[in-house]
């Protein structure tokens, strides 16, 4: 439970909102890369903290990023030509560089001497990883870039899916780090009992089951340097099931992943208060992605949702309640709703009633430890920052080359005696 100050304090994103301070410490993901696609491609609109800019490519491929209200009179520069190394303002011809420098006020006589004067408000741009990047923050202080895993294989080995959600990114992240609801939410039913995927699949010992056959796990949440381990251990028998997600600042998650197979992050960025955008990226850190597996995640519908075309829109959406099957939820799943994350979005988007859940209401029990503890972090990272210390981790790109792990081991193993290979990213 938060006071609603806590609430308030973590939440807001705005510009001069405290939280919305923090992420602007911070290189923030905006869009695809594929949107920006080629120089001179058309323009993009993205509102991101609260704040509404335009994207676009110059000729030379330079990625610009731009408030979307021109500094003449305000005309929304989506709309303008992308030319010759700028952006023309289609209302009166104006025209600015991926800087904000203005090149051209070509409807005044004054406009040669003038444009000197004049400025787009800019912020810095980078395409890494299959997205482009804005760094939104105080312009004396870049930092680093995240060093994650994904960001750094080839473009080969990932595939990312973005969405849009009508929810603050708090409570969608929450569920990212909140591995206690897997043997519920994500779970499935045979003959009457709750399975995991793997019994479904006709899978022998997919390990998934065990999330399943013990609901109620041990957790270990440990402070890092990018953020916070958390991790649930669950008995399997004669030994431990073991997960291991990684939660990095200030709003990706690694979810737990075998050794030798592909990870998960999601992504969770602030649009504004009441918006956020979803990466769902997932990678293999040593080869390219097969074409079954990349089958799998445009087309079957499970792990990626299937989306609206045209859009970042789920087609399992707030609108349809999310395609809930009541017949599906009787015999086969938890919650008859047939893709992963939709099956989060149901339970997420929409938390005491709106976009934004009060926190002052909840009633956390033990399993509530990972979430309890990432609210912890940012609230001190939010009021260091109001007494004005600057975000450590924002100066260290590196500490972020960690992975999430899933492991199954014999109950005298530990994860820092055993498994500690495994937590080290290998891009
Ligand atoms: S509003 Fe953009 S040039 Fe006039
Ligand atoms: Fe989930």
């Amino acid at each position: 439970m938060l006071s609603q100050e806590e609430n308030d304090l973590i939440t807001k994103v705005g510009p001069g909102a405290p939280m919305g301070e923090l992420a602007r410490r911070f290189w923030t993901p905006l869009l695809l890369a594929s949107e920006l696609p080629a120089a001179d491609c058309d323009p993009v609109r993205v509102r991101i903290l609260g704040e509404d800019l335009v994207a676009f490519k110059d000729s030379n491929g330079a990625v610009g990023l731009l408030e979307a209200w021109c500094p003449h009179r305000g005309a929304d520069l989506f709309f303008g030509r992308n030319e010759e190394a700028g952006l023309r303002c289609v209302y009166h011809g104006w025209k600015f560089d991926v800087a904000g420098s203005c090149l051209d006020v070509p409807n005044a006589p004054e406009g040669a001497t003038f444009r000197e004067k004049v400025r787009a408000r800019a912020y810095p741009a980078v395409e890494r990883g299959g997205v482009v990047w804005g760094y939104l923050g105080p312009p004396e202080s870049v930092p680093d870039f995240p060093e994650m895993e994904w960001t750094r294989v080839p473009d080969s080995h990932r595939y990312i899916s973005k969405m849009f959600l009508d929810c603050n990114y708090l409570q969608t992240m929450e569920a990212d780090i909140d591995s206690s609801h897997l043997g519920f939410l994500h779970s499935y039913v045979k003959g009457g009992t709750v399975v995991g995927r793997a019994v479904i699949d006709g899978r022998a010992n997919g390990i998934e089951d065990f999330a399943a056959a013990d609901r109620a796990p041990s957790w270990t949440v440990k402070d890092t340097d990018y953020g916070a381990m958390l991790t649930a251990r669950r008995d399997a028998g004669d030994n431990y099931y073991w997960r291991v997600n990684q939660w990095m600042i200030p709003f990706y998650t690694m979810i737990a992943a075998r050794p030798g197979d592909t990870v998960l992050c999601q992504v969770k960025v602030p649009v504004d208060d009441e918006h956020a955008v979803a990466f769902r990226v997932r990678w293999h850190a040593d080869r390219p992605l097969t074409p079954e597996e990349l089958a799998v995640y445009r087309d079957k519908g499970v792990l990626f949702p299937e989306m609206i075309p045209g859009e970042f829109r789920t087609r399992e959406n707030k609108a349809n309640d999310y395609r809930i099957d009541r017949a599906q939820q009787r015999h086969y799943s938890f919650t008859g709703i047939k893709s992963i994350p939709a099956q989060d979005f149901a339970v997420t988007e929409v938390q005491h009633g709106g976009p934004v859940s009060d926190r002052t209401r909840e009633r956390l029990v033990s399993s509530d430890a990972a979430i309890i503890q990432v609210r912890r972090r940012l609230l001190r990272s939010v009021r260091e920052l109001q007494e004005g210390q600057e975000p450590p981790e924002a100066r260290n790109g590196g500490a972020f080359r960690v992975r999430s792990l899933d492991l199954v081991m014999p109950k005298t193993a530990t994860i820092e005696n055993d498994a500690r290979e495994h937590l080290v990213a290998r891009a």
